[in-house]
């Protein structure tokens, strides 16, 4: 159980070299409270960020905001390749490791990129994608598995001004069709296969589903991973090996402006269409940048594991941006935690001596689950500080991965953040008093609160609907091709005010309290879903009339969708039925889509207006009381 009282304070040793301890002293402040109340000047917390990225002409206005539309370090000249890769290369850090790939199958060899040997890598592949035409502006979708290639193609990308959108290998044909006719992209970037608990997911065979439909593909590159046998249509699909053969290994990086586009991020919302988050180039690199620096407090001789997959925000942020604008050497791992067994991460963690490591409260239940026997098999400690992101940790779950994982050392960095801030928000420091549970407070130079239902502040320990106040640099800047939906999904609930969609508390020291969404988006296992997603891929199945998705919690996934269906007529009700629904939404959305119970209904509960009330089958599932049925049609 969470309580309020349940208080663990930082190392002293940790406080005394802690980066953010460094930026307090340049700046007099002595205390967290102290540093919070001056960077509630978020111009001026932000300008500081700003000056240690490098700028190609310097910005003359920190911020213009005519809300809800922002725009940050206007006037600047950037990019965030030239940050992350290019700044490096007349320094040592040229030669520093910065990404330890370890392969799935445990009999491939470990590879160690240097900072110079990406370079090189994404210099040839920017040259091939101009080659073929790609130009500033144009959009890349990228469907690759955690390979180094993952990071190379977004950096290419991002080198020459083209736009990627990276698609979850995990993902199938379906949603990746859709998120490439969304974006409108010119190149489609995939591999032959990829690895998953020892079997071969046949990424190619998807992606040739993909765009049989998609008119804007001109051409799709073929990493080869797996060397496993791929058809190939001439004239539109190359191989990654042989287009950058003969290339360079010299590309200048474009000068963009700040605001330049850098990527787009399909995420689930309430409808069934996932939402294009929109990022840039100079707010995002500042905003990904100060965090990694300040919560992680990454420093030279660090080695940072992000367990995310690159194709959620997570990866992209805090696996390829920030840990490399930062010099840093991070561990790129393929697979999955327990394979061949729960052992997996322990043994890398010994092994290359990590000391810091970010998951997720799913990934810590899965080990808790597993036991604490494997990871006292090996040599934990090395590390130094842990953190948590995607979804609430539970107390119980937080003092497992404390004690464990962190020896009792660690501090636990709680980090609370979206696809749509770009960067974390509300967190610890390293300096912060932690209680299991709780996010603690906004970082430097962000406002948070949590609102009753008609817009005034709870009051502590009340639930309510957390709120953005103040615009941030890794803000989203409008969803894609659509500033409409923008404001209607973020801003207009409070008018001006930005809506997160969670359910949260603040209790009477002020610390946060996330309890989960509060809209129709489901969070399984860290990743989020929206329940019409869920229902427009079974209503398009042949036997399906009508569809309602509710989130059930589960032990280990946080929340799984648990479906309700009506039947055409002419179809029989059967477990057989129920099992090929199952999987027909898994091919139709992705394996973290599959309900995990379906349950046939004659009838589903609906207003007089029609929309189906998932409220009451959720108070039903969950044993909990109807509410107010006063709008139920019979
Ligand atoms: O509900 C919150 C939850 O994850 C949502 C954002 O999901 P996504 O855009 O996929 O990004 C996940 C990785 C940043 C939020 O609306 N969430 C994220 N971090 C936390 C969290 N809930 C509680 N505590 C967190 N630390």
């Amino acid at each position: 159980m969470a309580d309020n009282n349940e208080i663990y304070n930082p190392p002293a040793e940790l406080v005394k070299n802690a980066n953010i301890t460094k930026f307090m002293e340049k700046h007099g402040l002595k205390t967290l409270d102290e540093l919070l109340t001056k960077a509630q000047d978020y111009e001026w917390f932000w300008a500081e960020m700003a000056k240690e990225l490098e700028w190609y002409k310097a910005f003359d206005k920190i911020l213009e905001w005519n809300n809800p539309f922002a725009k940050w370090y206007l006037g600047g000249k950037f990019n965030i390749v030239h940050n992350a890769i290019d700044r490096h290369m007349n320094t040592k850090t040229a030669d520093k490791v910065a990404f330890i790939y370890e392969p799935e199958p445990e009999n491939e060899k470990v590879e160690r990129w240097t900072y110079r040997q990406l370079n090189t890598e994404i210099c040839k592949f920017a040259n091939a994608l101009k080659k073929l035409g790609v130009k500033k502006g144009d959009r890349i979708t990228i469907y690759l598995p955690m390979v180094p290639q993952v990071a190379i193609a977004m950096l290419a990308c991002a080198k020459i001004g083209a736009i990627h959108s990276v698609v979850f290998s995990g993902f199938s044909s379906g949603s990746l069709k859709d998120r490439i006719i969304d974006a409108e992209a010119k190149v489609l970037i995939t591999a032959d296969g990829a690895y998953r608990r020892g079997k071969l997911v046949e990424l190619k065979k998807n992606a040739d589903e993909s765009v049989k439909d998609t008119p804007s593909i001109q051409h799709v590159i073929v990493f080869n991973r797996a060397d496993t046998k791929v058809n190939m249509t001439e004239g539109r699909d190359l191989w990654w090996h042989e287009i950058t053969a003969q290339e360079s290994d010299q590309c200048p990086t474009e000068q963009l402006d700040s605001e330049d586009m850098l990527y787009t991020l399909y995420t689930s919302g309430t409808t069934g269409k996932p939402k294009g988050i929109v990022h840039v180039h100079a707010g995002y690199a500042v905003g990904t940048y100060a965090t990694l620096k300040f919560i992680f407090d990454l420093k030279e001789s660090d080695i940072w594991w992000c367990a995310a997959d690159v194709g959620w925000v997570t990866g992209h942020s805090y696996i390829v941006y920030s840990p490399l604008m930062l010099g840093a050497t991070s561990v790129l791992y393929e697979g999955a935690p327990d394979f061949p067994n729960a052992g997996r991460w322990w043994k890398t963690i010994a092994r290359e001596k990590v000391t810091v490591l970010y998951t997720s409260p799913t990934a810590i239940r899965m080990h808790m689950r597993y036991g604490e026997k494997w990871a006292g098999e090996h040599d934990l400690s090395s590390l130094r500080l842990l953190g948590s992101v995607g979804e609430p940790i539970n107390p119980e779950a937080w003092r497992w991965y404390y004690k464990y994982i962190g020896g009792e050392r660690c501090p636990i960095m709680d980090t609370w953040w979206q696809t749509e801030t770009g960067h974390i928000l509300i967190t610890p420091l390293p300096i912060t008093p932690l209680k299991p549970g709780s996010a603690t407070k906004p970082f430097p130079g962000a406002k948070a609160n949590v609102f009753t239902q008609d817009g005034h502040p709870i009051k502590p320990n009340e639930n309510g609907f957390a709120v953005l106040l103040t615009p941030w640099p890794g803000m989203l800047r409008t969803l894609y091709k659509d500033p409409e939906r923008y404001k209607e999904v973020y801003w207009s609930r409070f008018p001006g005010i930005y809506l997160t969609g969670d359910s949260c508390t603040i209790d009477e020291d002020g610390y946060f309290w996330f309890r989960g969404r509060a809209d129709e988006v489901l969070n399984v296992a860290g990743h989020r879903l929206g329940t019409a997603e869920v229902e427009s891929a079974l209503v398009a199945h042949a036997a399906v009339a009508e569809a309602a998705v509710i989130g059930v919690p589960h032990e280990v996934k946080g929340d799984v969708p648990k479906a309700y269906v009506t039947l055409k007529v002419g179809f029989e009700k059967s477990e057989e039925l129920k099992k090929e629904l199952k999987d027909w939404v898994s091919k139709e959305i992705g394996p973290i889509a599959r309900p995990e119970e379906i349950e046939f209904r004659d009838k589903l509960p609906k207003t007089r207006s029609g929309k189906i009330m998932r409220r009451l089958l959720k108070a039903e599932a969950l044993g909990k009381p109807i509410g107010d049925i006063s709008t139920l049609e019979e």
